[in-house]
């Protein structure tokens, strides 16, 4: 039986985990940077979660919120390889909307590579809707489509 999975907010001890994560889940080129990730964990204004399988991280999420706008930006998602197919991305994606409905915000947005189907499959089995296509988006010249999910909750006030 597959071992429970915990959800908890990341802390900077997790620094470490979380770039192995990073490493083996983007080509070389595409992954963050351990200083990005840092920032990341650390300073960005925001949230950042890591999903743990006894006791040991298999994935994260970072996500961005500005104090004057209403959308929860998904930043960054991975799930270890190893790890994958588990429910660990929606685990952790749950989070993330969890977060922008607790803060009162009406959307949550990212931006995917076109080619990256698990990653689309994952967003559209939520609700998440296509936007505009971004040109050239990636390092290496690859679209992205802009992804939306409009949050129902209580707006803040
Ligand atoms: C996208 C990504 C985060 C998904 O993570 P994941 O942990 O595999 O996600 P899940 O396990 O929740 O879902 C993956 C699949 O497993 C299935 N699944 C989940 N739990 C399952 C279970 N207990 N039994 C069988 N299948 C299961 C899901 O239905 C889903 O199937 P589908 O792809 O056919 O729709 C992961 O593929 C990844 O890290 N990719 C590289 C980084 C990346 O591209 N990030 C996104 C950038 S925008």
């Amino acid at each position: 039986m597959t071992p429970p999975l915990a959800i908890r907010p990341a802390t900077a001890g997790d620094l470490d985990a979380v770039e192995a994560v990073e490493r083996h889940a983007f080509p070389e080129g595409e992954a963050f940077s351990r200083r990005q990730l840092r920032y990341l964990l650390e300073h960005a204004q925001g949230a950042c979660y890591v999903a743990c399988r006894n006791g040991e991280v298999v994935g994260y999420i970072a996500l961005l919120t500005r104090r004057t706008a209403r959308n929860l930006r998904i930043y960054s998602v991975a799930v270890d390889p190893a790890a994958r197919g588990c429910g660990a991305g929606q685990a952790l994606l749950d989070a993330a909307i969890a977060l922008a409905r607790q803060l009162g915000l009406h959307e949550a947005t990212l931006e995917v590579n076109v080619t990256n189907d698990p990653a689309l499959r994952l967003y559209a089995r939520n609700g998440f809707r296509s936007g505009k296509l971004l040109r050239g988006y990636y390092h290496d010249g690859a679209d992205a489509l802009r992804m939306s999910l409009r949050i129902a909750g209580e707006p803040r006030e």
